[in-house]
């Protein structure tokens, strides 16, 4: 059985914890997109683990860890996270394979990530990991891959070329310094010695993988909306986050894939700019804040909060094929008398029951919101669906009604055994 998690909203709906639980039972745990920006948190006896770049399954002993082409590769961000890892005791050894085709990011990326989102009237908020910079220069054809990064001569030639346009970018438009190419170049000589050895065919693997009967699950981050085709573009990431991005960003044809499984809040968060339909107040927002801990967990930014919005998820059960839904943080929804659900946007006289894709449109919309009972009781240590309070449950079944998917988990904490299979 091969399957695939997205996130079903705008990124942080637990799909670390959700990889996690999914892992005991997968052999090879595959991220195919993203890079630094995701921070997905897995926790496991009462440690905090936030993976960056590492697929959020290696806590598993056995489990082979990959990650795929689609990934940029930030080389310091991943070996400081490969050396947390063994400080904490967990040990990679031979679990981690990198594809020879990432693309590579350099301090040139972060750094212009970083300027250009001050130069900007409509920023963007992004993470100022690099990403964007990073697979611009992959889809403009002069982005440096790991394959690269592993001979000398290709890279000297490829980082010589980069530097000078990237240079006189730098000094003409941002009135930088820039990079000097030999300083550079042995940081990241340095960066090539020390991951060589976990860089393998990624998709050749998989592809033996699967003949054998192994299991497969592919950790997507980010979320639906922070797609660059469909998500609230501009104020998306830069990489595929919907299910069919596993297949570009790992190898693998689409046939491989039996299962999608979409991770949900109970509510809405979102990190960075962009329209927000179900947004709540500053206050409200504050408070639930405060009780989900709606802090990121790359940035430490303030997550805003909303509602949750069944006409957006609809969207993503759609364009990811989403098979089964894990919905999470359920109790840090209890002791509210009332809880909504968009269930439509109104627009100038217009209903919308599908999710507009024109931006000015989503900002000006006013959600129909149907509102439902709320439970009292603390639901954090439930073991079984049928012990849930009434209203818990009605809450669950309505959004299972109308998002027409089968909810197959519900997450009422952050820990492992937190989480109820229905
Ligand atoms: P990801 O990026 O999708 O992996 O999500 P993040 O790790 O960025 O954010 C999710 C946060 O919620 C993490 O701090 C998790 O430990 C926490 N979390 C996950 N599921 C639950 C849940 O059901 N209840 C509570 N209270 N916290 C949860
Ligand atoms: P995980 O995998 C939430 C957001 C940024 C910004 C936009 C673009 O943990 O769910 P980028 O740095 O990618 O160019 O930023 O995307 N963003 C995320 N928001 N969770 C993430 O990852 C995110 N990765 C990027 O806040 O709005
Ligand atoms: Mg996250």
């Amino acid at each position: 059985m091969n399957r695939v998690v997205v996130g079903a909203q705008w990124g942080d709906e637990g799909k670390g914890k959700i990889i996690d639980i999914l892992a005991k039972d997968a052999d090879y745990i595959v991220r195919y997109q993203g890079g630094s920006n995701a921070g997905h948190t897995v926790v496991v006896d009462g440690k905090n683990y936030i993976f960056h770049l590492i697929p959020s399954g290696i806590l598993h002993k056995g489990k082979i860890c990959c990650i795929g082409n689609g990934v940029t590769v930030d080389p310091s961000a991943l070996i400081k996270e490969i050396k947390e890892l063994a400080h904490m005791g967990i040990n990679i050894g031979g679990r981690l394979k990198i594809s020879p085709l990432c693309h590579i990011i350099f301090p040139y990326h972060k750094i212009l990530d970083d300027l250009r989102e001050k130069k900007l009237v409509h920023k963007i908020g992004t993470t100022r990991r690099g990403i964007g910079p990073c697979y611009a220069d992959k889809i403009n054809r002069c982005g440096i891959r790991m394959v690269d990064l592993l001979n000398p001569r290709v890279l000297k030639d490829k980082l010589m070329n980069n530097l000078e346009e990237k240079n006189e970018i730098f000094k003409k438009v941002y009135h930088h310094k820039g990079f000097d190419f030999p300083l550079l170049y042995r940081e990241y000589t340095g960066y090539a010695a020390a991951l060589a050895k976990y860089v393998v065919s990624i998709s050749s693997l998989l592809e033996q993988a699967n003949r054998s009967k192994k299991d497969i699950l592919f950790e997507g981050a980010q979320g639906t909306f922070l797609d660059i085709d469909f998500g609230t573009y501009p104020y998306v990431t830069s990489s595929s986050a919907i299910s069919g991005g596993c297949t570009i960003g790992s190898g693998v044809p689409p046939h491989f894939i039996d299962k999608v499984i979409g991770v949900a809040k109970a509510y809405t968060t979102r990190v960075g700019e962009g329209p927000f339909p179900t947004e709540f107040t500053q206050e409200f927002s504050r408070i639930i804040r405060e009780k989900g801990s709606e802090f990121g967990a790359t940035t430490g930014r303030p997550r805003r909060c909303g509602w949750f919005d069944a006409v957006m998820v609809k969207q993503a059960v759609l364009v990811s094929g989403i098979t089964e839904l894990a919905l999470t943080k359920l109790d840090i929804l209890s002791g509210l008398k009332s809880i909504s659900v968009a269930v439509g946007y109104k627009y100038k006289g217009k209903t919308f029951k599908y999710f507009p894709y024109d931006c000015e449109v989503l900002e000006g919309v006013k959600p129909v919101y149907k509102e439902l009972p709320g439970w009292n009781e603390n639901v954090s240590s439930t073991k079984h669906y049928k012990e849930f309070p009434r209203d818990f449950r009605n809450y669950v079944d309505f959004l299972q009604d109308i998002l027409g998917v089968r909810i197959s988990m519900v997450s009422v904490g952050s820990s492992r055994s937190q989480t109820v299979f229905i």
